[in-house]
């Protein structure tokens, strides 16, 4: 990799800001899944065992500047932490948090660092100027630090002041997480094993239209299932009832579906029902969905010809469920989908983030995958083809 990374940088005895991302799923303020923070723990621990003064930084949610009432919510139920003291079970040195994003208990706390103790701040998106890169609180920031680790896989999409900012200011590198993450995917997209296989799912078209704009020129197949499929439905001349449908995203359907030159792989039936829930009567049907009727999930038929679309495939990347998984009764497709990706023999299988990460992980398969990415939309725009900032500002080697 032509960036450099933490080895490639002298740590001992200096002060480095590593931006991570700690955007952990909470409910009621108790953490649901700290994979994130785990998956940090590589580079915490090396800049630890080697000396640093270890400066974290993470946005936790979103916070709504423009309304002040919500803005005080936001931040209470964003507060950093429950990140600090699940941190604080995770790794053998002294984590300190401070609850606040600049003044002087957050410079006392850095000047008090010993080599190889770890500060971690409040949430980044307490300041405004997090998500418009603004240049005075990225000279702030970076005026806490000597060096910049860009660890936060999840966020290189996103050129913030702690993603983009200081490490325009500071000495930086990658950190282990993103060089492993930017690997992983890069095997996938970029240089693949073939045939190379792409599962889309999800709600929308209109989150992946970029996606398959850049999929259509290097997949071998793409297989698209879940919400997104009824507007390729609609396409074809089907109808969907009552099922998700962009109707402003039909013409852009059927231009993919014309250019794709029998690549794109649709589903032939639908498990389908009349509410927005597991209650009420399912019915599959092939072909049309009559009014009154709303499509949650693939149907058998589909499962069945998805196996054999992914047959034989050398290179996997998964994006989006195939239904709504979050019911059971919905789930089915997610999960043989699930199982035959993982059930590949030889290849190289990735899941891109987000829903269909948990999925996976939620149906214990989290350790069949050669890799599942810590990045929802950062994959995705991976994926895409696009340059993520959070990386393209880091120094190369
Ligand atoms: C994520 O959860 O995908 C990342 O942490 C980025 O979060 P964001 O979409 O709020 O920037």
């Amino acid at each position: 990799m032509a960036k450099q990374t933490v080895k490639d940088l002298d740590v001992r005895g200096k002060r480095v800001i590593v931006r991570v991302d700690f955007n952990v799923p909470r409910k009621n303020g108790v953490i649901t899944d700290d994979n994130r923070i785990q998956a940090a723990l590589p580079t915490i621990n090396y800049l630890v065992e080697n000396g640093a003064k270890i400066i974290l930084m993470s946005h936790l949610g979103k916070v709504d500047h423009k309304d002040p009432e919500k803005c005080e919510a936001d931040k209470k139920k964003n507060d950093m932490a429950p990140v600090a003291v699940r941190l604080a079970e995770l790794v053998d040195t002294k984590v300190t948090f401070v609850p606040v994003t600049r003044g002087a208990e957050l410079e006392n706390a850095v000047a008090a660092l010993k080599d190889g103790e770890i500060v971690l701040m409040q949430n980044t998106r307490y300041e405004k100027g997090e998500s418009k890169n603004d240049p005075e609180l990225s000279k702030y920031w970076a005026s806490l630090g000597d060096l910049y680790v860009s660890d936060a896989f999840g966020s290189v999409h996103r050129a913030h002041a702690t993603t983009a900012g200081i490490p325009s200011i500071l000495p930086s590198a990658l950190g282990f997480l993103v060089e492993k993450e930017v690997t992983a995917l890069t095997k996938a997209i970029d240089n693949p094993a073939r045939p190379l296989v792409a599962v889309l799912g999800g709600a929308k078209v209109s989150d992946k239209i970029a996606v398959i704009e850049n999929l259509m020129k290097i997949a071998d197949k793409i297989i698209i299932g879940g919400g997104m499929a009824y507007t390729f439905k609609v396409a074809q001349g089907q109808t969907v009832g009552d099922s998700l449908l962009e109707q402003d995203k039909v013409e852009l359907a059927k231009d993919f579906l014309a250019r794709a030159n029998g690549k794109i792989v649709l589903p032939v039936d639908t498990n389908a029902t009349t509410e927005f829930s597991e209650e009420t009567e399912s019915k599959v049907f092939e072909g049309d969905i009559p009014a009154g009727w709303q499509g949650l999930d693939i149907g058998p038929k589909s499962i069945e010809l998805f196996k054999k679309e992914l047959e034989g495939a050398k290179t996997v990347v998964w994006n989006g469920p195939m239904g709504v998984f979050e019911m059971a009764k919905y789930a089915t497709g997610t999960i043989e989908v699930c199982k035959a990706i993982s059930a590949l023999p030889g290849a190289y299988t990735v899941i891109g983030g987000g829903d269909s990460a948990s999925a996976a992980k939620n149906l214990g398969f989290g350790d069949k995958f050669s890799h599942i990415s810590t990045g929802g939309g950062a994959s995705l725009e991976f994926m895409e083809g696009k340059e993520l900032p959070g990386i393209a500002v880091i120094q190369d080697k």
